[in-house]
């Protein structure tokens, strides 16, 4: 694989194309937004660095000009709206709905064969807006937001015992959103189940504060996070480049898969070249179960919201 299109040079799409740039495993970045210069610029710094960072990958960016995307292998979607202090990730649902679906359409058109990943909010429902648009199998087209919640719920657990963060591995699932589903039973801290070595209270506030995360950065900064969000969203695209084969909690269309049916929602999957290889089903219990089915509802309650608003669309 050797292109990579990152669609949205904001705060996200500029970190996933710097992220993956440093990765040094593609040949071309390519940067694309609708504000003039913006990918242009961002792109141009980021190259201008590259004998810095030591990394061979070109960036290059682009107004709105999707020849320039053509061929991609991979594509990163962070077009669209952040949320602001107040603001739910569902409230950016109209605006990013068409945004994403607008852009996809573009993209899909010049580059039939690419694997889809999104992250535009709401996430769930805006990688199901990608998939109607793409017209793609829905095995390449996924979600990021799982590696993300993820990452901060290890961050915290690192924080709280004092250990390395990469001795932490975890599972989360559901929505992205505050119903996300944390798995402190599927949680282990150098192979040790986390809840031998921590309190049952004090692993419930991480989980928490994890469900949160994302408002604990929207509150400090009045816009939304973008380090972690990009170091993610660039973690998917080398798993898939290198057809690593890693594990990772994606949202992926789900058939059946934990009793759900026809949504994307976040799931433990199989990464690799064909994109997502195999969704993996974990034994829950009866409460777990029960979170994913509540996140599930959550995210059946937006996929509704677009409903009504595409069928508005096409009254009006
Ligand atoms: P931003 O405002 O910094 O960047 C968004 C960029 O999209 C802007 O440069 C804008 O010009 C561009 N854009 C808008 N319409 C476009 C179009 N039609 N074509 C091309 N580019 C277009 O926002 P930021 O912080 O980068 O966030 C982007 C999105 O990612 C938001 O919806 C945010 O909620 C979401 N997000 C999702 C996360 C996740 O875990 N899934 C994590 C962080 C952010
Ligand atoms: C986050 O979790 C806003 O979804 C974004 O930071």
């Amino acid at each position: 694989m050797n292109k990579v299109t990152v669609i949205g040079a904001g705060n996200v799409g500029a970190t996933v194309a710097e992220c993956v740039a440093r990765k040094d495993m593609v040949g071309e970045v390519v940067l694309i937004d609708i504000k003039e210069g913006l990918s242009e610029g961002k792109a141009l710094d980021m190259w201008e660095s590259a004998p810095i960072h030591s990394f061979d990958t070109r960036l290059s960016g682009s107004t709105n000009d999707y020849d320039a995307t053509a061929g991609s292998d991979i594509c990163v979607i962070t077009s669209g709206v952040p949320r602001k202090p107040g603001m739910s990730r569902d409230d950016l649902l109209a605006i990013n709905a068409k945004i994403v679906r607008s852009v996809t359409e573009s993209f899909a058109a010049k580059s039939p064969n690419a694997i889809l990943i999104i992250v535009s909010n709401p996430l769930d429902v805006m990688t199901y807006v990608a998939y109607m648009a793409s017209g793609f199998p829905s095995q390449r087209v996924m979600g990021m937001a799982g590696v993300l919640d993820t990452a901060r719920y290890r961050a915290f657990i690192a924080m709280e015992l004092g250990v390395s963060v990469r001795d932490i591995q975890a599972l989360l699932m559901g929505g992205h959103g505050d119903t996300m589903v944390p798995l402190p039973r599927y949680t282990t801290v150098g192979g040790i189940p986390l809840t031998e070595l921590m309190a049952a209270d004090k692993i419930e506030a991480i989980v928490e504060r994890t469900k949160k995360g994302g408002g604990e950065i929207v509150k400090l900064m009045g816009t939304s996070a973008w380090y972690a969000p990009g170091a993610a969203a660039a973690e998917m695209v080398e798993a898939i480049v290198k057809d690593s084969g890693r594990v990772l909690p994606c949202a992926a269309w789900c058939t059946g898969h934990y009793g759900l049916n026809d949504l994307f929602i976040g799931v433990p999957v199989r990464l690799g070249k064909n994109g997502v290889e195999e969704i993996i089903e974990v034994n829950l219990d009866d409460s777990e179960q029960a979170l994913m089915a509540a996140s599930a509802e959550h995210v059946r309650t937006n996929l509704a919201a677009l409903e009504r608003l595409q069928a508005a669309e096409q009254e009006g």
